[in-house]
Formats: C-alpha cells, structure tokens, sequence
C-alpha cells in the first residue's frame, strides 16, 4: 500500500511502485478531471501540482511521492472552479474540446503561484501544453487576464 496525500485527503492506494501517478489519480482514486494524452511527458494533459509545483503524472512513479507531500488535481484546485485561472478561462471561453484544459489550468495555476506576473515570453517558455484544437491564443489570454487582476499568487 501507497500513501499519499490527494486534494488533502490521506489515502492508500494498492499500486506496483512503478505505477505513473496519473493512473492511480484516475483509477484508484477515480479523479478522472486529469487526462492522458501522450503518456511521454511531453503533451501535459496530466499535469497535477505537487507541493505547488506543475508535475506531469503520466512519467512519475507513484512511488516517488512520498505522504506528506501534497498532490492536487484539478479537482482540487479551488472550491466551486472560483480559482483565478478558472474564473479567467470562463469568461474568455479558452476551451475548444476541453480535453488539454486541466492541464493547461493546473500548468497555468502553479505558473502564477511563483511568478504571479510573467512577461508573455516567460508565460510561452512556461507552458508548454499541447493543445489539439489550438486555443493557444485564448490560453495566453487567460493568463494574462489572471495575472491583471493580481489575484493569481495563490495556489
Ligand atoms: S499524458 Fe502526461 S504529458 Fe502527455
Ligand atoms: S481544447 Fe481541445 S485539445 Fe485543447
């Protein structure tokens, strides 16, 4: 048995130690808001934070987390999607499909926790998730937007 500490809630999960973390958010926890895209770190579509930092769970052996380290989804991000990011992406309709957008919000988020008003050159060397449909443009928006109204240095 495995703990872990998931959206503030200790669990053990019965997982090998080289489980990627992602499939233990989504099946034994049944936190399915995180996706799999390309399973290679490379895409981002399972970016979770741990200890406020963006991680791409697809490539992470659950085992390298230890318990008292703090994972949050993007279940977890914010009480009633009122997180800055996600107020930010509602009103300027960033997702297409939606399929990349946690984790374009989880990478959004922990960008603006440590770097609550990144340059547009930093917030494009920083995000680096892929997005089928595109909404790359929106996704620069949203952030800035979050990074406007300054309310965005929180986790
Ligand atoms: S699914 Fe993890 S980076 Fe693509
Ligand atoms: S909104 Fe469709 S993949 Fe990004």
């Amino acid at each position: 048995m495995i703990r872990l500490n998931l959206n503030g809630v200790v669990r053990e999960v019965d997982a090998e130690p080289e489980t990627p973390l992602l499939w233990v958010i989504r099946e034994q926890a049944g936190l399915t808001g995180t996706k799999y895209g390309c399973g290679i770190a490379q895409c981002g579509a399972c970016t979770v934070h741990i200890d406020g930092a963006a991680v791409r769970s697809c490539s992470m052996p659950v085992s390298s987390v230890t318990a008292d380290q703090k994972i949050v989804t993007i279940e977890g991000l914010s009480a009633d999607r009122s997180h800055p990011v996600q107020k930010a992406w509602g009103e300027l309709d960033v997702p297409q499909c939606g399929f990349c957008q946690p984790g374009m919000i989880m990478a959004s988020a922990a960008l603006l926790a440590q770097n609550p008003r990144p340059s547009e050159a930093e917030i494009r060397s920083e995000i680096t998730n892929i997005c089928r449909c595109g909404t790359y443009t929106r996704v620069l928006a949203g952030i800035k937007l979050a990074a406007e109204r300054g309310e965005a240095g929180r986790g």
